[in-house]
């Protein structure tokens, strides 16, 4: 049991996968969970099985790009439980599709769940963050396809960039209020990712399929998947003490350090570049102050 003992956790995307296992862990640590989820069953299953486990526990069916939904559910939360100490912003949904193919509709609503329902929930659960005593933490689910990106995943990467950033800006913009703001970069896990983004997909995108080239595509440039595949209860397994200590980024598993290491030396040696040429008085103009 750390100091988050008797504190309260709010869980977005609870009922499954990687946000049941984020659950599931802070309730380890002797804390209140509340399982919020589009779908109102799966979050309904994992605030059941945590009570089963002795953990108090609530559950609400919320649709993360609503924010109005997540108003009530935090007032709910606020009248049962009064503050909240840990909030992850974990709900992402998944499309595979060649950019040039994707719709202003398949547009708006990966970025409007990824992107602006991470902010919604933020939004929603800042107050009760700021009325808490003892920890205060902030757990945001991006992608390591957001720091090493690939095909026809597209939009999903857009998101996740954003998510990102996001996550960094609201890093530095809580520090004051000692909140800190620790970005979960998941690798492949074992979980309903696919099924839950076709379920939760809005009526009025039409029917979504799957494409054997998409997956083909996907599996052969996101690493090698069948090595990289965990459990969404493995990922989590340092989760505790990366968040407890304020750490900024959170890897689960993965083994594309090399990939991640070239696209950063790229941008380097083009930040390096551009240094050295303005600073070269054959470019006819001395380096410009540091910024
Ligand atoms: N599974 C992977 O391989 C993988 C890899 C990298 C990142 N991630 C990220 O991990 C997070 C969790 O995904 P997961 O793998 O546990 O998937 P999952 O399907 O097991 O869980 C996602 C949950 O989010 C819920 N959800 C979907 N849309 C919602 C909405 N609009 N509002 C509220 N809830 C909604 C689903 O009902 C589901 O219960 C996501 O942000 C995902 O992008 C997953």
């Amino acid at each position: 049991m750390s100091d988050l003992a008797g504190g309260t956790a709010v869980v977005t995307g609870g009922g499954s996968g990687l946000g049941a296992a984020m659950a599931q862990l802070w309730a380890g640590e002797g804390m209140r969970v509340v399982a919020l989820d589009i779908d109102a069953p799966a979050a309904a299953g994992t605030a059941e099985a945590l009570r089963a486990g002795g953990t108090e526990s609530l559950s609400a069916g919320v649709d993360v790009a609503d924010p109005a939904a997540l108003d009530v559910a935090a007032a709910q939360v606020r009248d049962t439980f009064g503050s909240v100490n840990v909030v992850c912003a974990n709900v992402g949904v998944q499309h595979f599709d060649k950019l040039e193919d994707l719709t202003p509709e398949t547009w708006h609503w990966v970025l409007g769940v990824n992107v602006v329902g991470t902010a919604n929930t933020v939004n929603a659960f800042l107050p009760l963050l700021r009325a808490a005593d003892g920890p205060r933490h902030i757990v945001l689910t991006s992608s390591v396809a957001s720091v090493i990106p690939s095909p026809r995943q597209g939009v999903y990467v857009v998101s996740k960039f954003a998510v990102t950033g996001y996550a960094d800006v609201l890093r530095q913009e809580l520090a004051a209020d000692g909140i800190t703001v620790t970005t979960v970069f998941p690798s492949g896990m074992l979980t309903n990712h696919l099924g839950s983004s076709l379920a939760a997909r809005p009526s009025n995108l039409g029917p979504a399929e799957l494409r054997d080239d998409d997956i083909a595509v996907v599996s052969s440039t996101s690493g090698d998947l069948a090595v990289e595949l965990t459990t969404a209860e493995d990922a989590v397994s340092r989760l505790v003490a990366a968040v407890a200590a304020g750490e900024p980024y959170y890897f689960t598993h993965g083994d594309r350090l090399d990939e991640l290491v070239a696209r950063h030396r790229a941008i380097e040696a083009a930040y390096a570049s551009m240094r050295a040429a303005r600073a070269d008085p054959s470019e006819g103009r001395s380096a410009p102050s540091d910024r």
